[in-house]
């Protein structure tokens, strides 16, 4: 799989140039103020009433891909469901099929046969602006190879979502109040003195924070991260996972979580194993005797 391919945030068809799409996004002051009516969203430190039941069901999802005359089918049909505020991790080995798995429930790839749920909505039979905007407001993605717009500076990358959503109108109107909040974030994700710098001057790990930043920077109910740490040592990766989960936890978002690390898994709520394109163990179902 190439992820650069169906990056949400850089240029990916359904959500190119969907500045029409109207958006509540605005400052973390504001959010905190729409806690109420935005709970899902896991304002920071102001929900009073988290959301309960599923906030993402996969139902019979297949993915085929065609090479030349040959059709390589890769999801076999998986079914899960994802609670609000569960933090799930996903196990596998190489080329079980995860990050075919993330995009499809990202709403990055189409599945081939079944259906994503998305708060119940059934996205994929939504209409692209519709499922874009969905996706842009509800979806957090963190890939392992960053993926931020190489011309544009860390709080440009951070406040993207912000940029999609709104009409070019909105965004002017709305532009200090979004790089400031960009800039608070980046503070707080330890970039204050990296503000204006392009991803290329930015080490390994500081690209990822930006790139959670910007994930989390309209406040989705659901963070998904495809071995946000796969490219980085190992003191630099248990920073940023530092950061992941207390973003996490600050926020009573939902985390989708791919990794190799073991360790690292059982820090989650729930471990989901994944094997030639089949669910194959998900520890909050219990194994038969
Ligand atoms: N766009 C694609 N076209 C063809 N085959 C693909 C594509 N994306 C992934 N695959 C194949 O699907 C299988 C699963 O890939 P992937 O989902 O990336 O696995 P994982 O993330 O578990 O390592 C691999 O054999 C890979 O080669
Ligand atoms: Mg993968």
């Amino acid at each position: 799989m190439n992820p650069t391919a169906n990056n949400d945030l850089e240029g990916e068809p359904e959500t190119g140039g969907a500045r029409t799409v109207p958006t509540e996004a605005s400052s973390e002051r504001t959010a905190g103020t729409r806690a109420t009516e935005l709970a899902h969203r896991g304002a920071p430190s102001t929900v009073s009433s988290p959301k309960t039941g599923n906030l993402i069901q996969g139902v019979g999802l297949r993915k085929a891909f065609k090479i030349g005359d040959r059709t390589l089918e890769i999801l076999h049909g998986v079914d899960l469901s994802i609670r609000h505020g569960e933090v799930v991790a996903m196990v596998g080995t190489s080329g079980a099929g995860k990050s075919t798995l993330l995009h499809v429930l990202g709403l990055l790839d189409r599945p081939s046969e079944g259906k994503v749920l998305l708060e119940g909505a059934d996205a994929w039979s939504l209409p692209t602006a519709a499922r874009a905007e969905l996706r842009n407001k509800k979806i957090g993605f963190v890939f392992q190879f960053y993926h931020l717009l190489p011309e544009l500076s860390a709080v440009e990358n951070a406040l993207l979502p912000a940029m999609i959503a709104e009409s070019r109108s909105e965004f002017r109107r709305n532009k200090d109040e979004h790089f400031e909040r960009a800039s608070t974030m980046l503070h707080r994700f330890g970039l204050g003195a990296r503000l204006k710098h392009r991803p290329e001057q930015l080490s390994g790990g500081e690209r990822q924070r930006v790139a959670l930043a910007r994930a989390l920077f309209l406040n989705p109910p659901l963070l998904i991260a495809d071995e946000p740490t796969g490219n980085l040592d190992s003191v630099t990766g248990q920073k940023v996972l530092e950061l992941l989960f207390e973003e996490q936890e600050r926020r009573g978002i939902t985390l989708l979580l791919v990794t190799h690390d073991e360790r690292l898994a059982r820090r989650c709520n729930r471990i989901l194993h994944m094997g030639d394109g089949m669910m194959i163990r998900d520890s909050a179902i219990p194994v038969p005797d």
